[in-house]
């Protein structure tokens, strides 16, 4: 286990705050700023209180936190805001020296050990992941081509070892969502919960008074617009509110990309849905929050390449089509192993890796079917993922694929699928911003 160094020139104070850290955490007292050079990068979390800082100043710090490091907490008076902002700006995160921070410092470790624990567990999998995607022996020519691929993903997985990559985080509204539906909470209980964020509840309303589900009066509040949208329809849109703030990225390069992935994403979650309600295969998990989810793993393979390349720690010279093919190829199993840490069942899982290539999944469900289709239908709507997909579907014939006959579905079905997509996406894609 990884030490939580507190640093501190008081002992008596020292002790305060490691009182404060859970029973089973090992922690060690450090006074000199020697000290804590050669010790902090082998620690778990750094808790600097603000008379250590005082004494060894700013610059010290500075200097200290421009390599990789852990999670640096610093109690510091409420009112010193000049050594608030300071701090902050160079990283350290501030907890209000109050008269009983000890609570506030408790919380602040715990939630900083259990997301140190996640991405730890994510490391791992990311690691072992690379070594299945390490195919053997290929011909020379082959060869050649692998290995630009295989750098991108060698490269991801050096800096994730050194703890340089954040990854997404399931948006925590549509887990607490999920748990009230769980306990059978009614509409104007989860309606409270929904209440608590602003931007949820205003989005929600214009769902509501969209053309798709305008009623004869306006829905000008959020019970009103629960009521009109009902509870499914109320936990798919939160689901994907709050997915729509994941597909954001500092690179502008890959701005318009990320766009086009969610509106693939947002459509085929749709098309899940209506093939779901009107082959009445009542799936188990929501077929909208399937479809949805299906490509989590092009969001996250996108976001890490693109920051990777904002830090410089991956090359710009990529070229498109080498990173489209890497995110092809790989994004099935980097998308499983995210869901899989976001503790959604087999079925998601399964979906996000098998998705695009059915004949290496284990069996053929209805689930698996209907997003497979979904997906393709999409893009036949010109919902692709990137612009290359457009030359290759003119080959498909939906009706003629695996998952159209594993369905059922003949081709006026289809175009009848493909006319409500559309619709909704007209109406609804705007509404999510
Ligand atoms: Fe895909
Ligand atoms: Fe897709």
């Amino acid at each position: 286990m990884k030490l939580v160094l507190i640093a501190s020139t008081d002992s008596i104070e020292a002790e305060k705050i490691s009182n404060t850290l859970p029973q089973d955490q090992k922690a060690a007292i450090i006074q000199s700023s020697d000290q804590l050079a050669s010790l902090s990068n082998g620690s778990a979390i750094v808790i600097v209180d603000h008379n250590f800082y005082e004494q060894y100043g700013l610059d010290f710090f500075k200097d200290i936190l421009k390599n990789p490091h852990p999670p640096f907490l610093m109690l510091a008076p409420p009112d010193d805001i000049q050594t608030m902002v300071e701090i902050m700006e160079i990283g350290m995160r501030y907890i209000p020296k109050i008269p009983d921070y000890q609570k506030l410092l408790g919380l602040a470790v715990n939630n900083t050990l259990a997301q140190i624990k996640e991405q730890e567990q994510l490391k791992q999998t990311i690691v072992i992941l690379q070594k299945s995607l390490k195919e053997p022996e290929s011909s020379e020519s082959e060869e050649k081509a692998h290995e630009v691929k295989i750098n991108i993903l060698d490269e991801i997985v050096f800096v994730f070892k050194r703890g340089e990559i954040e990854l997404p985080t399931l948006p925590q509204m549509g887990i607490r969502f999920q748990e009230m539906v769980n306990k059978g909470l009614n509409l104007q209980e989860i309606g409270e919960l929904l209440k608590q964020d602003a931007a949820i509840s205003s989005k929600l309303i214009s769902v509501s008074n969209s053309a798709y589900y305008r009623g004869i009066t306006e829905s000008k509040n959020l019970g009103q617009a629960l009521s009109r949208l009902g509870l499914k329809n109320a936990k798919r849109y939160v689901d994907a509110i709050c997915n729509r703030s994941l597909y954001a990225t500092k690179n502008k390069r890959y701005v318009k990309l990320l766009e086009r992935l969610w509106e693939h994403s947002l459509a085929c979650a749709y098309a899940s849905q209506i093939l779901d309600e009107s082959l009445v295969l009542n799936l188990q998990d929501d077929a909208f929050t399937m479809g949805l989810l299906h490509d989590i793993g092009r969001l996250l393979l996108l976001q890490i390449i693109g920051d990777l390349q904002l830090k410089r720690k991956l090359g710009d010279e990529i070229e498109n089509a080498e990173l489209l093919n890497t995110i092809n190829g790989h994004h099935g199993k980097f998308g499983a192993a995210l869901l899989k840490k976001w503790k959604f069942s087999e079925s998601f899982v399964k979906i996000a890796a098998y998705h695009d290539n059915l004949t290496i999944a284990d069996s053929m469900t209805n689930d698996m079917a209907v997003v497979n289709f979904a997906n393709l239908m999409v893009k036949s709507l010109g919902y692709t993922t990137n612009e290359n997909e457009n030359d290759l579907l003119q080959e498909i014939n939906l009706e003629d694929t695996e998952s159209a006959r594993f369905l059922g579905l003949d081709v006026s079905m289809i175009d009848e699928y493909k006319n409500q997509v559309s619709a909704f996406m007209q109406d609804l894609k705007g509404l999510f911003e």
